[in-house]
C-alpha cells in the first residue's frame, strides 16, 4: 500500500477462488482437516511431560548414554524451532483458505513441540549451544528460501520425514522411557504435517514452468547433501544409543519416497519416463557412506552395491508408510 492508500494490499480477497478442479478442492479440504484434526488431538505439553516423569519415576538414561541422546535431541530442539519458524512462513504466504489453515495449525503444534523438548531436556542438564554446521544448514536452507514450493517440498517431504524416522527409531529402542512415550505425541503431528504438504506441493507444481520444476529438484539435491552430512555428524552418538545410520537412511527414503511419490503423481508426474540423476548420484554416495553391514568392510562391494543403488529406480512405495505414528495419546479432550 502506498501513502494515498491505494496500490497493493497484503490481504487476498481471491483466496476462496484460486481452486482449478474438483481433484483440487479435494486435496484442500484435506488441508484444512489438517487443522480441525489438530484442534481434536491438541496434547497439553505441560500436562503430558510431568504426567510421564511421574509415572517413570524420572527421566532415567543410562549415564554412558546421556551425552549422546543430549546431543541427537539437541539437533531435534533447534529443528523444532525452525519448523515452527518456517510453518509460520508459510501460514503468511499460503494464499488458499485451507492451505493456511493446516500451516497455521502445524505451527501451533511446532511451538508446542520446541518448548516440550526444551523442557524435556532440561531434564537432561542441557545447556544451549549452536548446532553443527550440516544441520544448521539443512535447516537455513529451507528457512531462507523465497519459494514457496522449496519450502513445502522441503519442510513437510524432506525434514518431517527424517524427524518420523529419528523418533520411531530411537522409541524403538527403549533408551529412555519417558522420552520414549513423548516421541510418540511428536509422531502422530509430524505424520499430520507431511500431509500438508502431499496435498498441497500439486497446486504449486501445476502453475510452475518444467524448468521451474527442475530447478526445485536440484532443490532437493542440495537437501539430501546436507541431510546426509547431518546424518553423518549423528553417526557417532546414534550408534551410542545402538542405532545404525543405515536403518535411519533406508527408513528416512522410504517415507520421503511414500511423501513425494504422492505429491508429484497427483500433479501428473510419470515416473517411469522421468529419472532424476542428481538424486540418483547421491542416493549411491549415501549407499557408500552408510554401507549394509555385509558390505561395510569390502571396498570392491561397498562400490558395486552403490552402483547398484544409483541404477534402483524407486518406483514402489507404501502409502502405509505413515501408519506406523498413528498412536493412540492422551489429547485435551481425552484419549484419542
Ligand atoms: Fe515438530
Ligand atoms: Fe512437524
Amino acid at each position: 500500500m502506498n501513502l494515498t492508500g491505494f496500490g497493493s494490499s497484503q490481504i487476498r480477497y481471491d483466496m476462496f477462488d484460486l481452486v482449478k478442479d474438483a481433484e483440487e478442492a479435494r486435496r484442500l479440504h484435506k488441508c484444512e482437516n489438517i487443522y480441525h484434526r489438530g484442534q481434536e488431538m491438541a496434547w497439553d505439553g505441560k500436562d503430558i511431560l510431568p504426567m510421564l516423569i511421574e509415572q517413570h519415576g524420572g527421566v532415567k538414561v543410562p549415564p554412558e548414554k546421556r551425552e549422546a541422546l543430549k546431543k541427537v535431541f539437541a539437533i531435534i530442539l533447534w529443528g523444532e524451532l525452525a519448523a515452527w519458524k518456517i510453518s509460520a512462513q508459510l501460514a503468511d504466504r499460503l494464499v488458499p483458505l485451507e492451505a493456511k489453515m493446516g500451516a497455521t495449525s502445524q505451527a501451533f503444534d511446532e511451538a508446542r513441540h520446541f518448548y516440550v523438548m526444551y523442557d524435556y531436556l532440561k531434564e537432561l542438564n542441557y545447556e544451549v549451544e549452536p548446532l553443527d554446521r550440516a544441520p544448521q544448514a539443512l535447516l537455513d536452507l529451507v528457512l531462507d528460501t523465497d519459494h514457496l514450493p522449496y519450502k513445502l517440498l522441503g519442510m513437510q517431504l524432506m525434514i518431517e520425514p527424517i524427524a518420523l524416522t529419528v523418533f520411531q527409531t530411537v522409541r524403538e529402542s527403549g533408551i529412555e522411557p519417558v522420552l520414549c512415550d513423548l516421541l510418540r505425541y511428536y509422531e502422530r503431528d509430524e505424520a499430520r504435517h507431511v500431509g500438508l504438504g502431499m496435498q498441497y506441493l500439486p497446486s504449486l507444481l501445476q502453475r510452475m514452468s518444467k524448468s521451474e520444476i527442475a530447478a526445485l529438484f536440484t532443490f532437493q539435491v542440495r537437501l539430501m547433501t546436507w541431510a546426509m552430512a547431518e546424518l553423518k555428524v549423528m553417526e557417532k552418538d546414534l550408534k551410542v544409543l545402538g542405532i545404525t545410520p543405515r536403518t535411519i537412511v533406508e527408513r528416512t527414503r522410504k517415507k520421503q519416497l511414500a511423501a513425494t511419490h504422492e505429491a508429484l503423481s497427483a500433479f501428473g508426474y510419470e515416473w517411469k519416463k522421468n529419472r532424476n540423476y542428481p538424486a540418483a548420484t547421491l542416493n549411491a554416495v549415501t549407499e557408500f557412506v552408510f554401507p549394509d553391514d555385509s558390505v561395510r568392510h569390502d571396498p570392491k562391494a561397498r562400490l558395486k552395491a552403490a552402483w547398484r543403488r544409483f541404477w534402483h529406480r524407486d518406483e514402489t512405495h507404501d502409502a502405509s508408510e505413515f501408519a506406523v505414528h498413528e498412536h493412540s495419546i492422551k489429547t485435551v479432550h481425552g484419549m484419542q
